[in-house]
């Protein structure tokens, strides 16, 4: 779920393996801690409950020599947070160290097992049935480290990324992966190699990336090449990648928080996100996914959008753009639930997976579910090289670097943005956009960045009107059409980072049902920009008035009829409807963001919550 990074070659592990650990503590962060093993073949294992800073405090007066070692973020899934359920986890005879990512399901059944054959258990992790099970086979059936972590993991059902250390051994780390994401660093000349749960921690030292598949192993030995193999010990072609990281993304920026600066990111996210794709001077949008597949996707009868949280919000937005300039029937669906409900796939369906990280579980085995009857899967991911973006078998990045905030904000509008793009040129392919309006899209995106631009301006205003709303308890958020998952987005960022309990809805909804709790103090956010359907908004705003709410409205900018209605409001440029949420949603996040600030809670690590959702 959260972090691992590995070291092993000439220099000194330590601030390479912390280094590495700060980059990923975004990822999830309840505790942290290291392995080193010393020039002298002492093993030191370091922990601490908290942040990675309080295990640099630990470790701050200790031995930390070393040049290999691994460390480890963790998210809990099976135990408290706490320094005994931190990794490192130690063997029973103090010879393998080993950190995990994931969730072993049947640890209860082979922790039994190795109890009753004399071993012992200091954690309540799922994680520490793994260190010792690779040392029970490894002892009883005699073999070599990476036979037994082999042998072993064939014995294990769930997810897992490992990386395991052998004191006896100082010249090799080994590591694992499945439904977890693992990625190895090649140093200088085979002398050194970085193992970690994503490219973050090691873009800094090298480029050459190797990205393991399910159920591989590696073996990272100093002088030698990188040895890839299968879990049944066949060899598997090592393809090293090109990876390259802009690591001023993975930086703050100048800004208090990364969430802020994710936020103000997007005017130039967005334009890289659509360049060499929106072709101004053609008036087109060329995306190679589709010129590849032509075909494929012209012909599907239906598409079925699966993904999660954010990237769900994104897809409803999907399903609005697709079935307008492509005349195809969309269905948006939590892939948590596709994946259990027997859904019904056809060959000719299109099943697209929309995703930041790429990582995520449920979008996973949602993928894994349509390309087993046959569907063709179109991935629109972030993380370049990850999971989804590797198991599709075709798709569109979003391009807009790495996202730090729990919060997605930059990645959301991303989505959006190829959304949109993937609408026209699918539509176009289809002969089912109207030329003029095709036109008019593609001239207005264009537009899109310097229009948040002028909205994050007001950043100074949407600070000020948040500090009327930190006392509130509950949010209700409401739109309509191109807008409603908007409402939802915006609700999300709220709860996410501010604790405080907000409810997304289509605003004609409200009288089934929300329009009970309505009272002078509930805060109502409308998004109610000129678009379709805004008389009944207007109405809809007089139902919430009437009843004394309080309302914040997000309107075009100079809409007067709204303005004499409510106090608070805050304006946005004009645009076509069907850009509407890449405009409407700037507000509702700087909203989320600075109410979280006031209330002094940690925005870009909100408790409880991960940015990469490894598990189910
Ligand atoms: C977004 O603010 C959330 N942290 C979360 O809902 C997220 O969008 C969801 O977990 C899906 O993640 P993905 O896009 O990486 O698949
Ligand atoms: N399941 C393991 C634990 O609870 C690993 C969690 C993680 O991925 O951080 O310790």
């Amino acid at each position: 779920m959260c972090g691992i990074v590995g070291y092993i070659g000439k220099r000194q592990a330590y601030p390479i393996l912390v280094g590495g650990l700060h980059r990923l503590e975004y990822r999830g962060y309840d505790s942290a801690g290291v392995a080193l093993l010393s020039d002298k073949g002492e093993l030191n294992v370091y922990k601490a409950k908290g942040k990675v800073a309080e295990l640099e405090l630990v470790a701050s007066e200790k031995d930390c020599s070393g040049t290999m070692g691994v460390a480890h973020t963790r998210w809990a899934t099976h135990g408290e947070p706490s320094t005994k359920n931190a990794h490192p986890h130690v063997s029973e005879s103090g010879n393998l160290t080993l950190v995990h990512n994931g969730i072993i399901e049947n640890y209860v059944v082979l922790r039994d097992q190795l109890k009753a054959r004399g071993y012992h258990f200091q954690s309540d992790t799922d994680t520490e049935v793994l260190v010792q099970l690779i040392e029970y086979v490894e002892q009883s059936l005699g073999l070599s480290l990476e036979a037994a972590v082999q042998t072993a993991l064939k014995r294990v059902i769930g997810a897992y990324a490992i990386v395991v250390l052998d004191r006896r051994s100082p010249n090799r780390l080994v590591a694992a992966r499945k439904s977890s994401p693992m990625v190895v660093g090649i140093g200088e000349g085979n002398e050194e190699f970085f193992v970690a749960s994503d490219a973050s921690p090691i873009a800094e030292y090298t480029k050459k990336m190797v990205y393991l598949n399910d159920e591989e192993i590696v073996v990272c030995e100093r002088g030698h090449e990188l040895r890839v193999c299968t879990l049944d010990n066949k060899d598997v072609p090592v393809e090293v990648k090109n990876v390259e990281l802009d690591l001023t993304m993975l930086d703050k920026g100048g800004y208090p928080h990364f969430m802020l600066k994710e936020i103000f990111d997007q005017p130039s996210v967005l334009q890289d996100c659509m360049r060499g794709r929106l072709l101004p001077e053609h008036g087109r949008v060329v995306l190679s996914a589709l010129t590849d597949h032509r075909e494929r996707l012209v012909s599907a009868r239906r598409i079925v959008i699966v993904s999660c949280g954010t990237s769900w919000h994104a897809g409803l937005i999907g399903k609005q753009l697709i079935e307008h300039f492509c005349k195809v029937p969309v269905e948006v669906e939590y892939a948590s639930e596709f994946r259990y409900r027997e859904p019904v796939i056809l060959p000719d369906d299109v099943v697209m997976a929309i995703s930041q990280s790429g990582e995520t579980a449920d979008t996973l085995a949602a993928i894994e579910l349509a390309r087993e009857a046959g569907a063709f899967v179109f991935g629109v991911v972030n993380a370049v090289g990850s999971s989804i973006a590797r198991n599709t078998h075709t798709g569109t990045y979003i391009h807009v670097g790495p996202e730090i905030g729990v919060a997605s904000t930059k990645a959301f509008t991303g989505q959006v943005c190829v959304l949109t793009m993937l609408a026209l040129a699918l539509g176009e392919a289809r002969g089912t956009v109207d030329a003029a309006e095709y036109r008019a899209v593609v001239e207005e995106l264009q537009q899109i960045p310097a229009k948040i631009e002028h909205i994050l301006e007001q950043n100074s205003r949407i600070e000020t009107l948040s500090k009327i709303f930190t006392y509130a308890h509950n949010f209700l958020y409401l739109g309509r059409g191109w807008n409603y998952p908007v409402a939802l987005e915006g609700a999300l960022k709220l709860k996410e980072i501010s604790y405080i309990h907000a409810e997304g809805y289509p605003a004609a909804e409200m009288k089934h049902g929300p329009i009970a709790l309505i009272d002078q103090e509930m805060p109502v956010v409308f998004i109610a920009t000129h678009h379709q359907q805004y008389e009944k908004i207007i109405s809809n705003m007089q139902e919430v008035k009437s009843r004394n709410g309080r309302i914040i409205a997000v309107i075009t900018e100079g809409d007067e009829v709204v303005k004499k209605m409510v106090s608070e409001y805050i304006e946005v440029p004009e645009t076509l409807s069907c850009l509407a949420p890449l405009l409407s949603v700037i507000p509702l996040q700087l909203l989320a963001y600075h109410i979280a600030v006031q209330k002094g809670l940690n925005v870009d690590m909100p408790r409880n919550l991960a940015k990469s959702v490894t598990v189910e």
